[in-house]
């Protein structure tokens, strides 16, 4: 047995102005669980100690929390891999989300989220008009299986820096949950689903990998990766500027072996867009008097062949 301190946060969105926190010991094995422990506190030192839990399995997705600093489940964190020399370990609501009380959440931006994705399938026709069972191969299963085990813990959205500057922003979980119905065979509504994410803001993802630690190995990030290029695959909203931006990095990169910023600007922008190159003006001006103005041409570099046999490997759009 070990003496553990939970440093807790501790709010009531009730009566309280601002947050304070409680320092509570308790007695438990050191590999006991981060839950476990918060349970211990709960039934023997102070019964108010608020959190959201229900499986204990990483299951349910319940137990999201802060625990030093980084987002996870408190059910499937051993008290031994978190704390310091002295036995504490420091939990905290999920960032990105409103506390309500103590380490519970107002959960409802992730939830509307998710629900405007639509997340059921949408056959083209009727079931009392299809004679057999939808089948799905295995080999299309197969994508479909890694996302399905999502189990909306909202882990990788309280880590994504994007939703925490614009909450505007679908965030990872309700993206990779798209592209779950988007890659299913048996659903009709794949372009529908496509520019719904896609005006949510599917391009605004920064490409951090913060979201990468995923505690069911969903790896939103690369499901991301997979809705964009479907999208330019299916040519959805091909106008908007996240693809645009996309194939002209791309294309710039084969022709040359590197990145040709000017062009870039133009191609994402839109050539002819006045008024859009207009509103960038001002900072290519700055850029020009600190001497950091891109050259209006790039010149190949001297194996750009072996770049442009990577895209083509690679399969990588350009147009
Ligand atoms: S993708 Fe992973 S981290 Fe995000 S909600 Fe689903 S299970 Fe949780
Ligand atoms: S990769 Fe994209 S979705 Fe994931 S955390 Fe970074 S910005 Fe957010
Ligand atoms: S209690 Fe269910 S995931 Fe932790």
């Amino acid at each position: 047995m070990a003496k553990i301190t939970l440093d807790i946060f501790r709010f009531d969105e009730a009566t309280d102005a601002v947050p304070h926190r409680d320092a509570v010991v308790v007695d438990v094995p050191e590999t006991t669980t981060v839950l476990d422990a918060l349970e211990t506190a709960k039934a023997e030192i102070d019964g108010s100690i608020s959190f959201r839990r229900s499986c204990r399995s990483a299951i349910c997705g319940s137990c999201s929390m802060n625990i030093n600093g980084i987002t996870g489940l408190a059910c499937k964190t051993p008290c031994n891999t978190v704390m310091d020399e002295k036995g504490v370990v420091v939990v905290d609501p999920m960032p990105n989300f409103q506390p309500m009380k103590d380490l519970v959440v107002h959960m409802d931006p992730f939830w509307d989220k998710y629900s405007r994705l639509k997340p059921y399938l949408q056959p083209a026709d009727a079931d009392s008009t299809h004679e057999r069972e939808r089948r799905v191969s295995p080999e299309d299963m197969k994508k479909l299986v890694d996302v399905a085990n999502c189990i909306m813990c909202a882990t990788c959205y309280a880590l994504c820096p994007v939703v925490s500057v614009d909450p505007a922003f679908a965030g990872p979980a309700a993206i990779a949950y798209a592209y779950r119905f988007i890659e299913d065979v048996r659903d009709g509504q794949r372009k529908e689903r496509i520019a719904q994410i896609s005006e949510d803001y599917l391009w605004l993802c920064a490409h951090c990998y913060a979201c990468s630690y995923c505690p069911k190995h969903v790896d939103p990030h690369d499901r991301i990766i997979d809705v964009k290029r479907a999208s330019i695959k299916d040519r959805v909203l091909m106008n908007e500027r996240g693809p645009r931006h996309a194939l002209v990095v791309s294309k710039t990169i084969k022709q040359t072996g590197m990145l040709a910023e000017t062009e870039v600007i133009q191609g994402t922008i839109g050539r002819f867009n006045v008024r859009g190159l207009l509103k960038v003006a001002p900072l290519g001006l700055r850029m020009a008097a600190k001497g950091k103005m891109p050259p209006p041409f790039v010149k190949p570099i001297p194996k750009v062949d072996e770049v442009r046999t990577i895209f083509e490997a690679l399969e990588v759009p350009v147009s």
